[in-house]
């Protein structure tokens, strides 16, 4: 049950791919706390049908968007506004994919034009995105813009190869676009850090099921759940956090703070 945190506003939230996504729950949890949102993903993922159940759920339309194409986003803006009845308050982007890591390539052996693409995606893609809003002056005062990351982008994780340094990238966009929107549009710009998660994108990583237990333990709350995510998405859109900007969040149940964990000893 919702709590109307959201009573009043208007959103975007791109990447629900199926019901594991994250961008899934964060779509649920936010229509349940009383925002208006459409949906969006890229066309080829809309093929796979199952973002329009979600759609129907929600009342939400769902507008296609390639994410490294400025045509689509602009598109995506425009109609987004026109059917919500106005600037947005608030975005999600939740998109990661590299063809490295999903065919397991080797990080020393790594492939530059996938590579190329890995970034345009789950990087630029962000600051296609906020570049876009700006142009067409899409947000509101006070508004609300996030990505999803990785602790990936401050430590070794071997086998998420370059979408570390695509993570990276995405953290620093937050900041230098958020000290952008913050000083001329008093719009917030943040990064969540996620425990890893059962999800397309997330399994897509060697050895995912091991470093997932791994995780688990190392964490004193364990991982987080998508559920527990998307609830944190929400007091993000809401305007209990209006003077939180340009910070990487981490949502780990302590993951990044631990060094050792007895636990893991334990046989
Ligand atoms: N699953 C994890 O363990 C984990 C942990 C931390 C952070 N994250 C991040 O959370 C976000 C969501 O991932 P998820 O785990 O829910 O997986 P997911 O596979 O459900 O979501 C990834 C989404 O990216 C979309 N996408 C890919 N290429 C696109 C393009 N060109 N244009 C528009 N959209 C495109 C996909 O269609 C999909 O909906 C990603 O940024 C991911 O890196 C995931």
């Amino acid at each position: 049950m919702g709590n109307n945190l959201l009573a009043g506003k208007k959103g975007i939230i791109f990447g629900a791919l199926d019901d594991k996504s994250i961008a899934w729950k964060v779509a649920e949890r936010c229509v349940e706390e009383g925002a208006q949102i459409t949906l969006t993903n890229a066309p080829v993922a809309l093929r796979m049908g199952a973002i329009k159940t979600l759609g129907e759920k929600l009342n939400a339309e769902i507008i296609p968007a390639d994410a490294t194409s400025d045509e689509d986003l602009e598109h995506l803006f425009t109609k987004s506004m026109e059917i919500l009845g106005g600037k947005v308050d608030f975005v999600l982007h939740s998109i990661g994919m590299s063809i490295n890591v999903r065919k397991k390539r080797e990080y020393t052996n790594t492939k530059y034009d996938w590579m190329h693409k890995t970034l345009d995606i789950s990087a630029m893609s962000f600051h296609r995105m906020m570049q876009c809003m700006w142009k067409l002056d899409a947000i509101n005062d006070w508004g609300s813009i996030l990505g999803l990351t990785y602790i990936a982008a401050q430590r070794v994780f071997p086998d998420y190869g370059e979408m570390a340094e695509s993570k990276a990238l995405l953290e620093s966009f937050a900041r230098s676009f958020g000290y952008h929107f913050g000083t001329e549009k008093k719009v917030r710009v943040n990064t969540i850090s996620q425990s890893p998660t059962i999800t397309t994108a997330g399994s897509g990583v060697k050895g995912f099921g091991d470093f997932f237990g791994y995780a688990d333990k190392m964490s004193p709350l364990g991982n987080a759940s998508s559920e527990a995510c998307a609830d944190y998405c929400v007091t993000m859109f809401s305007d209990l956090t209006r003077m939180v900007t340009m910070q990487n969040l981490y949502h780990d149940g302590g993951f990044s703070q631990m060094g050792m964990n007895p636990a893991l000893l334990e046989k």
